[in-house]
């Protein structure tokens, strides 16, 4: 990608542009333009407005990603409802109730690596990767792992919105799934996150059973995809870099670091948030005028040059490096802290104990999956 951002940026840190499907909108590639918008309250999300676009090219409905009920969430909205949303979920979601976890999500990760522990070749996506995220974020918001094969490939074609699938057919299951879940924690509430959201809270406050059904998609979806490429393109950053693998496994205390570069250089949310203009907005040079809509580019930010000239090497980041993989403003992601734990946890327990691991093929580039995630299918390693 950064090819096509040396380019971009000749066009300054705002600009307009029209995609082949005849789409007009804006894109911000600057650091500091894209961190203003993002905590400017003008930038709306507007979900609405958001489908009547989405159906506008995709015409037949196929391929427009999760269904309206499904997206109705707190990512997707703007005050007051993202307020209240917000507030409901931070609540149950506090630092305590993730630092509780650390112990959990390394006696998880331990019993993946014992798992790996006499084979020769492993795939860190399939064997890693992927379930530790799912089993952590299952066990926090009370949802059965037995059942992972159906959402995880649910989740997958609705996040890919492929025009290929017909994608109101797979959130129906999605959503009659949740319901379900719903509906039974409310009979009987366990001690887990959704049971809370479910019964806690001022009775004309509480989340109504559509609004459950979309705080759970999106805790599921958010809460996997993302700490899966995390984790999957940090080993492959360690994996190309032979001195910073060796260098972290010595001193782990620079994971932390090492893990926020990985976020700057190669984070897991693609190429953009989307947001509206609810009137116009002088950005620099440039006015956006109202009613646009803008493509703000967390990763085009992450490499801009003014903040970060040269790429540091993992193991030679000084400080937490200034990065927008998490987002910006109202919007920052909620689950921060448990992604950050979790890949520490999995880099610090995967150098420590398969500190030799090589790429299966020095010459194997992983299977990208471009789109709204951007990370590897599998990442095939050796571990003699
Ligand atoms: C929001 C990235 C992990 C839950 C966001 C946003 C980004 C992001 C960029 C803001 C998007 C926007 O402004 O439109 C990441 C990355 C992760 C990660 C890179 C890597 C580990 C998680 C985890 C959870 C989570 C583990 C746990 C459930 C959320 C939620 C929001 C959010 C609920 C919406 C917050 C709101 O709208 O107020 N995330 N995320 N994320 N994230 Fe994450």
């Amino acid at each position: 990608p950064h090819k096509y951002y040396r380019r971009w940026r000749k066009n300054g840190p705002v600009f307009r542009v029209v995609r082949p499907n005849g789409l007009p909108h804006w894109m911000v590639i600057g650091y500091d333009e894209a961190r203003n918008l993002l905590a400017d309250p003008r930038m709306r999300k507007d979900v609405t407005e958001l489908y009547e676009i989405l159906r506008s090219v995709s015409p037949d409905g196929k391929g427009a990603g999760a269904s309206e009920d499904l997206s109705s969430h707190m990512l997707n909205s703007d005050p007051p409802e993202h307020t209240r949303l917000r507030k409901l979920v931070s609540r149950e979601f506090t630092g305590r109730r993730i630092a509780a976890l650390r112990p959990r999500i390394e006696e998880i990760t331990k019993n993946l690596l014992d798992e790996m522990e006499g084979k020769d070749e492993v795939d860190v996506i399939e064997d890693l990767a992927g379930p530790l995220p799912v089993m952590v974020i299952c066990e926090l918001l009370g949802v059965p792992y037995e059942d992972r094969d159906d959402f995880q490939k649910w989740s997958k074609i609705l996040l890919d919105a492929d025009p290929n699938v017909d994608t109101a057919a797979i959130s129906q299951k999605m959503s009659d799934f949740l319901e379900g879940l719903m509906v039974a924690k409310r009979a009987e509430p366990g001690d887990d996150l959704l049971s809370s959201l479910c019964v806690n809270g001022e009775e004309a406050d509480r989340l109504n059973t559509k609004e459950l059904v979309a705080m759970a998609f999106l805790l599921l979806v958010a809460g996997h995809e993302t700490a899966l490429h995390l984790i999957g393109n940090g080993i492959y950053m360690m994996l190309k870099d032979r001195d910073a693998l060796e260098s972290l496994r010595a001193n782990p205390d620079r994971i932390p670091a090492a893990t926020e570069e990985v976020l700057r250089q190669f984070g897991p949310v693609g190429w953009a948030t989307m947001r509206f203009t609810d009137e116009d907005v002088k950005i620099g040079a440039v006015t956006i005028p109202a009613g646009q809509l803008v493509a703000i580019s967390l990763d085009a930010a992450n490499h801009d040059p003014k903040i970060t000239p040269e790429a540091p090497r993992l193991h030679q980041v000084d400080e937490n490096p200034k990065h927008l993989a998490f987002g910006h403003g109202m919007h920052f992601c909620l689950g921060a802290p448990l992604g950050r734990l979790e890949a520490n946890v999995a880099f610090t327990q995967l150098l420590q104990r398969f500190g030799g691991m090589r790429l299966a093929d020095p010459e194997f580039f992983p299977e990208w999956r471009l789109g709204f995630m951007r990370g590897f299918t599998s990442l095939p390693v050796r571990l003699k």
